[in-house]
């Protein structure tokens, strides 16, 4: 996997009058089944989440409400997005380093998940992820 796995997928949005409507079905507007989902809320300004990596999981990020900027880091080369549409995601592949910062106040991170929480699928030293997605690649 690699940071081009990694990308922005708008979401179908249905307009209407009395308020928009935009809809998720796994496998199809996001490449995996969901079988988790999280949220991140009440952020402190300046606060960073994240700062981690995952072996197996994928992830489909949404900014619910407000913004944020996600940082994508595949062990070579770095990205940055920024969310601030509710229609929008982004999808993170496996073995992708990632952290989330510059918050507007009230911003609500969604997370579509592919498996259960397993602490043993992160990665939280970057030196050791930086190691193991080089393995990989070769
Ligand atoms: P973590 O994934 O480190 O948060 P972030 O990357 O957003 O900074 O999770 C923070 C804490 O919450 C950690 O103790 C694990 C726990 N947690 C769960 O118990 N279940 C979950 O689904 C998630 C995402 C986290």
């Amino acid at each position: 996997m690699s940071l081009d796995d990694c990308r922005m997928i708008e979401l179908p949005k249905i307009h209407d009058q009395r308020g928009n409507l935009t809809f998720v079905e796994g496998d199809r507007h996001v490449p995996f089944d969901i079988k988790r989902v999280y949220y991140l809320y009440d952020v402190p300004g300046g606060s960073e989440r994240g700062g981690h990596a995952h072996g197996k999981l994928q992830q489909f990020m949404i900014a619910m409400s407000g913004s944020f900027d996600v940082v994508l880091n595949d062990g070579d080369r770095e990205r940055r997005f920024h969310l601030n549409r509710s229609y929008n995601g982004i999808y993170i592949a496996p073995m992708t380093w990632r952290y989330l910062d510059n918050f507007s106040s009230g911003a609500v991170c969604l997370v579509l998940a592919s498996a259960y929480y397993d602490e043993a699928d992160y990665y939280r030293d970057y030196a050791s992820f930086e190691s193991a997605a080089q393995a990989s690649r070769t």
